[in-house]
């Protein structure tokens, strides 16, 4: 059982492991991002929790990033160090791989509606 302390938690990851992502090689990101985190001395301040499906399968794997509301798309072993290194570290979003921001106003609506 693990008891983390949230006072310290600033962001929060949501790690998709549902079936389509993990098809796409979910897995192999969450186990890189998780010992990357750890590697970088943030496990105290990033909390990460895996999902099941974040109903963006065509997309995954899918990282969401909270309190900031970026939602990654095609999340491989090397965004994922992008990730960690550039949006946990630095606080720079990794725009290349942004599939949504939440209350961006100018992201392209049609790559995040319903039909393709
Ligand atoms: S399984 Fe990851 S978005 Fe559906």
């Amino acid at each position: 059982m693990a008891i983390k302390n949230l006072i310290q938690v600033k962001k929060h990851l949501i790690l998709c492991n549902g079936e389509p992502c993990t098809l796409n090689g979910a897995n192999n990101a969450i186990d890189f991002l998780r010992k990357s985190i750890k590697k970088c001395g943030l496990h105290d301040e990033i909390h990460t929790t895996r999902t099941l499906c974040n109903g963006r399968c065509d997309d995954g794997p899918i990282v969401i990033v909270y309190p900031d509301g970026i939602w990654y798309k095609n999340v491989d072993e090397t965004v994922a160090e992008d990730i960690v290194k550039r949006h946990l570290m630095d606080e720079e979003i990794v725009q290349e791989n942004v599939l949504y921001i939440h209350n961006n106003k100018n992201i392209n609506s049609q790559s995040i509606s319903t039909t393709k």
